[in-house]
């Protein structure tokens, strides 16, 4: 996950990203009670994370944020789904969606919503800029309207 692509310009955020990034590069791929261990530090880090974008985005009435939460939530089950491999001891399997899989998601994220949202944090986007990046709400399903 290492990549100077993942620095998006505010210092908080890319620090976590770095470490989040170095805590899935010491995944243990042999030992699969360590690599118990360290999912579970490694989803306390990116909770962490995720609340602290969640305040940062609130507090500036960012525009995306629900679609935001949305991706993180998202991101949470997926690494959350390593616990039934590991359970399973499937070590082939849960070294895949760790090591390739969960760190495609992770980068993919980052380099879209993240990148996005602290272009808004920045002041180099505006609300204007999202407005259209919505779906009319006109079209949306009845439950999914944000009322
Ligand atoms: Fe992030
Ligand atoms: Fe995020």
């Amino acid at each position: 996950m290492n990549n100077p692509n993942l620095v998006l310009g505010l210092p908080q955020i890319d620090e976590e990203h770095q470490q989040i990034a170095a805590m899935f590069a010491a995944l243990s791929t042999t030992d699969i009670d360590v690599l118990t261990g360290q999912v579970a530090a490694l989803e306390t880090a990116i909770a962490a994370h995720f609340a602290g974008e969640h305040t940062l985005m609130a507090s500036r009435d960012f525009p995306g944020l629900h679609c935001h939460k949305a991706q993180h939530a998202g991101l949470e089950y997926e690494l959350h789904r390593a616990h039934g491999m590991l359970k399973k001891r499937q070590l082939d399997k849960v070294i895949r969606h760790l090591t390739v899989i969960m760190p495609q998601l992770m980068i993919a994220h980052i380099t879209t919503m993240d990148r996005m949202t602290v272009a808004f944090l920045n002041g180099e986007l505006g609300t204007a800029d999202f407005a259209q990046l919505r779906l009319p709400e006109e079209n949306a399903p009845a439950g999914a309207r944000v009322e």
